[in-house]
């Protein structure tokens, strides 16, 4: 099927994934156009050899939009284009926290999708220096990507999907689901979860250092093979936890972990949180977004 989105408007070019995706979409065969409004990062795009655009110069022709601006901003920078883009044509944005906060410009004849890279797999069988120096994904190393397009059509869905894997790839997979599905992945299960477990273990690895005046090299040395070995145990049920680890994990819960914590998925909570991400008093949810 060909790709319907011949011109494709590239906005935030110059900053953190607007360098990386704007590096991926070269090779498109589509017309891609780099915006960006802060003049250090059109200086770094020009650098990295990209002709900078004025999206007002282009909006009207593009049949895609991808938004790789801040959260924050998006609903200013949203209600500033959608206006005056041409019918039918898609807004794309990178995290669902704006869409889900009902903070997008919406406009009927426009189309409104999220796509969130998954960062490749810690059981990612890499085999080459590069997807090991790949975390972010993107480069090397393969990874799978979390997308939303609920009132898109199969032809775009597809057509976004080529794109998608563009934009992030090496890509496995997309997977498809709602804008409400991928704020419970992002933030809710990686971020208020796994990110806040990351930094919870490195906190921990210092007040070992601190109490124990263990060296630290060795207390790292412990605890990075046990990060690996604790992830292969209860993903993958490589082996059993020993008896007396069962009894520490019981402990480490009794002790860490509040009893109420799977509130976190109730949806007060992710708005509250989500809220609080986009710095503003309250999420006003569009009924329409399931
Ligand atoms: N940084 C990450 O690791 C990461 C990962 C996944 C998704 N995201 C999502 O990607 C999006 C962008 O995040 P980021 O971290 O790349 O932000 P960033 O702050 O690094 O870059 C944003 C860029 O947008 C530019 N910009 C702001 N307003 C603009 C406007 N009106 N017109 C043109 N350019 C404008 C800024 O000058 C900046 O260069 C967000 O939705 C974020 O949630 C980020």
């Amino acid at each position: 099927m060909d790709n319907i989105y011949q011109h494709i408007a590239m906005v935030g070019a110059g900053g953190k994934m607007g360098m990386r995706i704007s590096a991926n979409l070269e090779g498109s065969s589509s017309r891609i156009y780099y915006c960006e409004n802060a003049p250090a990062a059109q200086e770094k795009m020009r650098e990295a050899g990209r002709e900078v655009s004025d999206i007002e110069q282009v909006i009207e022709q593009c049949d895609l939009v991808i938004l790789a601006v801040p959260d924050i901003v998006l609903g200013k920078v949203s209600e500033q284009l959608v206006p005056r883009m041409k019918a039918g044509a898609t807004v794309l944005t990178l995290d669902p926290a704006a869409a889900y906060a009902n903070l997008l410009h919406q406009r009927d004849e426009i189309h409104y999708a999220v796509a969130h890279p998954c960062h490749p797999s810690v059981f990612l069988e890499r085999r080459s220096d590069e997807e090991w120096a790949d975390a972010f994904g993107g480069s090397a190393a393969t990874q799978s990507v979390a997308a939303a397009f609920e009132q898109g059509s199969d032809a775009e869905r597809a057509s976004l999907e080529t794109v998608i894997c563009q934009m992030y790839g090496p890509v496995d997979k997309v997977h498809w689901m709602t804008v409400t599905q991928l704020a419970y992945l992002e933030p809710t299960l990686v971020e208020t979860v796994a990110c806040m477990v990351g930094t919870f273990m490195k906190e921990a690895l210092d007040e070992t250092v601190e109490r124990t005046g263990v060296a630290r090299e060795a207390a790292e040395a412990m605890l990075y093979g046990h990060i690996q070995i604790a992830l292969a145990v209860a993903f993958r049920s490589t082996n059993p936890f020993s008896d007396a680890c069962m009894i520490a994990i019981d402990y480490g819960r009794e002790n860490i972990l509040k009893d109420d914590w799977k509130k976190i998925f109730e949806q007060e909570e992710l708005d509250k949180v989500i809220a609080r991400m986009l710095k503003i008093d309250q999420v006003r949810r569009d009924p329409q977004i399931s």
